[in-house]
């Protein structure tokens, strides 16, 4: 067990990579906080079959600052202190560059940059307070490193994920923080159903279509499913880790080379 009595919060964790990551981190031993935006009946029905004594279940959102400071003072009312953050949530959204609006921007910069960024802080805060250290992992992605066409928000968005990582490894080293991030490439997630319905309507396409292509087009020749995020998403909160910060770790079957 990597991370035995770990105290871990992820964000974004009733479906996807979310919740593969939660369970595995309570198979390597930690104590989860699932936190989602999703109803609680939602994230009670998703872990029904997960013992409670390990697990805190948050229906919250992380672009609201009451619910970041609900998210920590939870946390650490109930399991004492916070070790790893995995930074997950997120929402996908697309338009020709020349349609896009006011309001998709705030909606994707809401989630993916402000809550993203201002969750950190708080942990990062509640981390330096507590004086031993801790992880913290924020989802990226391969859009992240390259924009493109359609989507130009939301890769700017992870690109943004990117930035502040570094910024934040930097800041927080003396305080035995490490911050990276994981930039997936394609991962057959919920996301991915509406990922594929608007490349069919933008670059007209039958449905599924452009989901079988990315998968054809992956050096590894496959997308990726939640599970195979989760070696990373281990590997960078556990001690084999300690003297990696600032990087953002590609796991996508080779589709980006750096
Ligand atoms: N699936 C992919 O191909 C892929 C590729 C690269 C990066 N990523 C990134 O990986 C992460 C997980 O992706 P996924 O495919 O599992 O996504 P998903 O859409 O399947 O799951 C995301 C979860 O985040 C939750 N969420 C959304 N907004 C929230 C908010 N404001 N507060 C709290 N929770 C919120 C959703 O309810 C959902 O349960 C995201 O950061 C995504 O950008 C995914």
């Amino acid at each position: 067990m990597q991370l035995k009595d770990k105290i871990a919060i992820v964000t974004g964790g009733e479906t996807g990579i979310g919740e593969s990551v939660c369970r595995r981190y309570l198979n390597e031993g930690a104590k989860v906080v699932v936190v989602d935006v999703k109803p609680r009946s939602a994230l009670e029905a998703t872990y029904a079959d997960v013992e409670k004594s390990n697990l805190l279940l948050l229906q919250a959102d992380v672009t609201q600052r009451d619910s970041i400071e609900a998210i920590v003072s939870s946390t650490v009312d109930r399991f004492g202190r916070i070790d790893i953050l995995f930074n997950n949530a997120a929402v996908f959204d697309m338009r020709p560059l020349l349609d896009e609006s006011w309001e998709i921007f705030d909606r994707i910069f809401a989630v993916n940059v402000k809550g993203m960024f201002f969750l950190m802080q708080r942990v990062a805060q509640q981390m330096v307070d507590q004086g031993s250290g801790g992880k913290i992992i924020n989802m990226a992605s391969q859009a992240g490193r390259r924009g493109e066409a359609l989507v130009s928000h939301y890769c700017a968005s992870k690109a943004a994920v990117i930035s502040y990582t570094q910024s934040a490894a930097l800041a927080l080293a003396p305080h035995r923080i490490n911050v990276n991030g994981i930039a997936p490439g394609v991962i057959d997630t919920p996301m991915w159903k509406d990922v594929d319905a608007l490349f069919a309507r933008y670059e007209n396409r039958a449905i599924g279509e452009k989901k079988r292509l990315v998968g054809e087009s992956v050096p590894l020749g496959r997308m990726g499913r939640p599970d195979d995020l989760t070696g990373a998403a281990v590997f960078l909160a556990s001690a084999d880790a300690d003297y990696i910060t600032a990087q953002t770790l590609n796991v996508d079957g080779g589709n980006w080379m750096s």
